[in-house]
C-alpha cells in the first residue's frame, strides 16, 4: 500500500523559480489517495471535541466538508472578500506580495462554540492565523487545526503557538 506522502506530486519551480510546489490534486485524483487523506486527518483529531468545522476557500472546503460530515458537525465557510451574501466579519492578512481579506458570516459561530479549523496546507501560517482571529472575534474557541500538509520550512507552526496543529504530512 502506498504511503500518503507518495500521492503528493511535487513540482519544482512552480509558481516561481526555487519553489517546490506540493500538489494536492494528485492526492484527490486517486480514490485511495483521497480516502487515505481524509482518514489520516480524521485519526489526528479523533480525540478532539468540537462543535463546528471551519475551512477556507477554496482548498480548505475539500477537506473541511468530509471531516464535518464524518463527525456529524456543521461546516462553516471562510471566503475571500465579497463572496458571502449576509453580514460578515473580516480579517486582513499578509501574503507574500501584498495583503488579502477573508470573511465569515457573523451568525455562523456562536460565542463559546468549540471550533476545529481544517485546510489542505499550512505554509507561512498567515491564512490560519487570520482564520483563528476571525473565529475568536465571533467568540469561538479554536480547539485545533488540522491540515493535510505542513511546509515546515516556512515556519507556520511558530505563528500558532498555544494552538494545537496537526498535519498528516510534514515536508521539511
Ligand atoms: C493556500 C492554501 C492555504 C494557504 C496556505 O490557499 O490552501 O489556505 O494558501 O498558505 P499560508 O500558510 O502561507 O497562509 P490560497 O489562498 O492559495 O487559496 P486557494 O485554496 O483558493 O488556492
Ligand atoms: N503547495 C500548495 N500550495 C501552496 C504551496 C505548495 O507547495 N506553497 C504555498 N501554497
Amino acid at each position: 500500500m502506498k504511503k500518503l506522502e507518495e500521492y503528493v506530486r511535487c513540482i519544482p519551480d512552480f509558481p516561481e523559480e526555487g519553489v517546490m510546489f506540493r500538489d494536492v490534486t494528485s492526492v484527490l485524483q486517486d480514490a485511495d489517495g483521497l480516502h487515505l487523506a481524509i482518514d489520516t486527518m480524521q485519526e489526528l483529531i479523533d480525540d478532539l471535541e468540537f462543535d463546528v468545522v471551519v475551512g477556507p476557500e477554496s482548498r480548505g472546503f475539500i477537506f473541511g466538508t468530509p471531516i464535518a460530515y464524518n463527525n456529524h458537525k456543521p461546516f462553516v465557510l471562510i471566503r475571500k472578500k465579497g463572496k458571502l451574501p449576509c453580514e460578515t466579519a473580516s480579517m486582513e492578512y499578509d501574503l507574500e506580495y501584498g495583503t488579502a481579506v477573508i470573511e465569515i458570516h457573523k451568525d455562523a459561530i456562536r460565542p463559546g462554540q468549540k471550533i476545529l479549523i481544517v485546510d489542505d496546507l499550512i505554509a507561512t501560517g498567515g491564512t490560519t492565523e487570520a482564520m483563528i482571529r476571525l473565529v475568536e472575534q465571533l467568540g469561538g474557541e479554536v480547539v485545533g487545526v488540522v491540515v493535510l500538509m505542513e511546509l515546515a520550512g516556512l515556519k507556520g507552526r511558530e505563528k500558532l503557538a498555544g494552538y494545537r496543529l496537526e498535519s498528516a504530512i510534514c515536508f521539511e
